[in-house]
């Protein structure tokens, strides 16, 4: 009885509740809504949320929030990323009637098709937004000065439109509140000096990459962006020489992306520089490395005790491959087509390595592998070492674990194939070609029961493979070998 009592209390009072703050919707608001829903371009069918932009509440309309205290509207999530077909907005149309909502903060209409080249310019009226995600929009046009007058962002996203020209000096330097700005896979060009990003004191993630960007004009260029803490740079036009040191003060700095600017130059060795920062991700992949020091591996890298993913392929580098790459935070690392040589690394202490996924392809890697490679690398899941000059025996384990991609092509290796390869439940690519392995190819009483690709030729193998137990197999290449007897095979492409 007492119970249903103090129910029937919660009733009334979340009734009342209702009656003051869900009534909240303004009939102003409301009508502007109802209006840009007009203006939406949108067929119903494939609406989920317009279709219900009906009912008292709009407050209670899909992507509507509004706010507690004074019932506005502070909320708005139109984007269209994951729904079907994109929905046109009427451009310049509905942005004017968005300017009119008095407390709208967050703004996302990524993946809107919105026509026309400066549409842009009717969002700087925009003052209270906080947030603004126009990914994929269809934007064109140059970016416009007025963008500064939208002093209360934190978050813009213009990423994946069709802007052109410059980023121009000045419009975002003095974004004091801006923590993000992504302004990734457009077609913008030019320089980018210390003048472009000065003032920003609370951005952290900075995101330039894909577009045509030529010149990082000066070391001091993101000196003033203490607070930064992902930056990328990549897929750009860069040139010129940018010494790494430029970074060295941004100690907040955990992920750096410089890859895939074929033309730039990156010294890292000089001037003497002390890194501030502690890294998670680098990736300079595609990147001209130390032309002035040797092409070694920059030596910074020895300090950074937290770096889990690194990238330095096809990056000019030449000399040995510093054993802490391997053996100290790393877990994935790609070092692939380099002219790096002298031994495998072997580990300065009794320690076992962090890796999952290692990449040494294309170097001139020589001598054997350690015989307890495996026990070094008890979590490696892919490992390309093709194309060094290694040579000996396959460690005896080689294969037990995790590892589902191995290639071993292009080297020296000898000897028959090793009895932790016939273990391997979880291989799934296993590429040996272009050795001296000699032998049985795989015997009938082994089950690599996850095999899809085994490519064993341009070996001195006899025995042909029992392929009775590998059902996925779908690539077998076994050309080049001393092969003699019949092979039973499924209905499968085989090489011979
Ligand atoms: C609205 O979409 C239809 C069909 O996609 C198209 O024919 C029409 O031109 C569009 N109207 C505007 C104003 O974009
Ligand atoms: C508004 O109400 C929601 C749900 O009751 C609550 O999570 C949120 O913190 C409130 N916001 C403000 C600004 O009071
Ligand atoms: C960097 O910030 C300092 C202090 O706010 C300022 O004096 C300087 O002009 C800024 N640098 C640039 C290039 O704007
Ligand atoms: C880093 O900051 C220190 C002290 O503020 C300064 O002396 C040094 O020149 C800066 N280093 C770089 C590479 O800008
Ligand atoms: C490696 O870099 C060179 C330029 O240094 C470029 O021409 C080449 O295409 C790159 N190779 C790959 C596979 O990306
Ligand atoms: C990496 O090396 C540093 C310095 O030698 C050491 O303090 C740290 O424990 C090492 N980390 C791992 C995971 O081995
Ligand atoms: C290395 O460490 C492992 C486990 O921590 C231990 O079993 C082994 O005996 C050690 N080997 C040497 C040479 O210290
Ligand atoms: C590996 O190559 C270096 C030269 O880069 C050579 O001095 C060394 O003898 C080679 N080692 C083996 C085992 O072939
Ligand atoms: C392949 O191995 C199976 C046993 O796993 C055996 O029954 C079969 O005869 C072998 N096939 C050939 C062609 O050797
Ligand atoms: C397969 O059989 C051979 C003998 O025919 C034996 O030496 C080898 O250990 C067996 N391999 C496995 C993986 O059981
Ligand atoms: C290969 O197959 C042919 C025809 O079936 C048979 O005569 C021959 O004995 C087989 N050879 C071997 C080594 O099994």
């Amino acid at each position: 009885m007492k119970g249903s009592f103090i129910m029937m209390v919660v009733v009334v009072v979340s009734l009342l509740n209702c009656y003051v703050e869900c009534e909240g919707c303004l009939e102003e608001e409301k009508s502007l809504l109802l209006q840009l829903k007009s203006s939406l371009n949108r067929s119903i069918e494939s609406s989920v949320a317009l279709s219900d932009w009906a009912g008292q509440n709009c407050c209670e309309w899909g992507g509507v929030s509004c706010s507690n205290t004074t019932s506005r509207v502070f909320k708005l999530l139109l984007g269209t990323v994951g729904q079907e077909g994109p929905d046109v907005l009427n451009s310049k149309e509905s942005v004017n009637i968005l300017a009119q909502f008095k407390e709208l903060q967050y703004l996302v209409l990524s993946g809107n098709r919105m026509g026309g080249s400066d549409i842009l310019q009717a969002f700087c009226k925009m003052h209270h937004l906080k947030l603004l995600l126009l990914y994929s929009t269809s934007l064109e046009g140059k970016i416009p000065h007025c963008i500064r007058k939208m002093h209360s962002l934190q978050v813009l996203n213009l990423a994946g439109n069709q802007l052109q020209g410059n980023i121009p000096l000045s419009t975002f330097s003095d974004m004091h509140l801006l923590q993000e700005l992504d302004l990734s896979g457009n077609q913008l060009q030019g320089i980018i000096s210390p003048f472009t990003f000065s003032n920003m004191h609370s951005l952290q993630k900075l995101d330039l990459s894909e577009n045509q960007l030529q010149e990082i004009i000066s070391p001091s260029t993101f000196n003033n962006l203490t607070m930064l803490t992902d930056l990328s740079l990549s897929n750009n036009h860069f040139v010129g020489t940018i010494p790494f040191s430029m970074f060295a003060n941004l100690s907040k700095l955990v992920s750096l992306d410089l890859s895939n600017n074929y033309q730039l130059e990156v010294e890292t060795e000089s001037p003497n520089w002390v890194p501030h920062f502690r890294l998670t991700n680098l990736n300079l992949a595609n990147c001209k490395l130390n032309r002035l020091s040797g092409s070694i591996v920059p030596s910074f890298l020895s300090t950074q005790h937290t770096l889990k993913f690194l990238d330095l392929s096809n990056s000019s580098l030449a000399g040995y491959i510093p054993s802490y790459l391997l053996y100290n935070s790393t877990q994935r690392l790609v070092l692939r087509r380099n002219s790096l040589s002298g031994p495998f690394p072997l580990p300065h202490q009794n320690t076992t390595s962090l890796l999952t996924a290692l990449d040494i392809s294309n170097n001139l890697v020589n001598g054997s592998l350690p015989e307890n490679f495996v026990d070094l690398f008890p979590l490696l899941v892919y490992c390309d070492m093709s194309a060094n000059a290694l040579q000996g025996n396959l460690p005896p384990k080689m294969g037990i674990g995790n590892l589902q991609f191995l290639s071993l092509s292009d080297n020296r290796f000898y000897g028959e194939m090793p009895p932790g390869l016939m273990k391997c439940i979880n291989m799934g690519y296993l590429v040996l070609s272009n050795n001296r392995l000699q032998g049985e190819m795989l015997p009938g009483n082994v089950s690599m029961e996850g095999l899809v690709c085994l490519e064993l030729d341009g070996n001195e193998f006899t025995t042909p493979p029992n392929i009775s137990k590998t059902p996925y197999l779908v690539i077998l290449n076994i050309r080049n070998n001393h092969l003699s007897g019949n092979i039973s095979l499924g209905c499968l492409c085989i090489s011979i």
